[in-house]
């Protein structure tokens, strides 16, 4: 369902950030086109260069242009978006999105899309039960944004806990149903509006 769809993906600075490359990988395998935004923290765990190379198109990071080019990206990329699939995303992204901050390319595309937007959260597991973050993953729920909740398992900082990133599979199973869900309203408004007009 994802072929020819426009997957806005949005990497934050999270130790699994590093799957980033291989989720790109199996939104291509299935024919999705695929525009990354990372964060500056995220560029501490894999470069925008790999990135750029997996998914063959620039990455954005930086809110504003200095190379003389014009446009105002955060836009575009919005309006080209199918899909806004975050992953993955950190305690920091979904606080922001959670109060509406958008002081970075990433949170303020986010702020700007009208596609669905899907959160897979990764950190650790004090972190993902911090009542902060819970309440925080609750209001963006509330707000129709849809979250592919962690996984238990081994945890990058030691031991075993909730907080691990989704199995991509998983990710990318639900992205496909969201799209496939919101191309099935768009058709059924497309055949209101045919029937109304007709
Ligand atoms: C080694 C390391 C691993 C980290 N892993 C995570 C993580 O998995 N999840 C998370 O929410 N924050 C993690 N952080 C903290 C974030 O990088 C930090 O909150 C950062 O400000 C997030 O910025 P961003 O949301 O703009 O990408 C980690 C930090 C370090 C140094």
């Amino acid at each position: 369902m994802l072929a020819g769809q426009h997957v806005l993906l949005g990497v934050t600075g999270s130790i699994a950030a590093y799957q980033a490359a291989d989720l790109i990988g199996i939104l291509k395998q299935q024919m999705a086109s695929v525009r990354v935004i990372m964060t500056r923290a995220a560029s501490r765990f894999i470069t925008p260069l790999t990135l750029e190379v997996v998914s063959e198109h620039p990455v954005t990071s930086e809110m504003f242009l200095t190379s003389g080019e014009v446009g105002v990206e955060h836009i575009s990329l919005a309006r080209m978006a199918d899909l806004f699939l975050i992953a993955p995303a950190t305690a920091d992204i979904i606080g922001k999105l959670a109060s509406g901050i958008a002081d970075d390319m990433l949170s303020t595309t986010a702020l700007a899309v009208s596609c669905p937007i899907l959160i897979a959260p990764a950190m650790n597991e004090r972190m993902w039960l911090n009542p902060m973050v819970a309440s925080n993953v609750q209001r963006l729920k509330t707000a129709g944004i849809h979250i592919v909740d962690p996984e238990y398992g081994p945890m990058a900082c030691g031991g075993e806990g909730w907080g691990r990133l989704a199995r991509l599979d998983s990710i990318v199973q639900h992205a496909s149903a969201l799209v496939r869900d919101a191309v099935r309203t768009s058709n059924e408004h497309v055949t209101e509006l045919a029937t109304v007009s007709g």
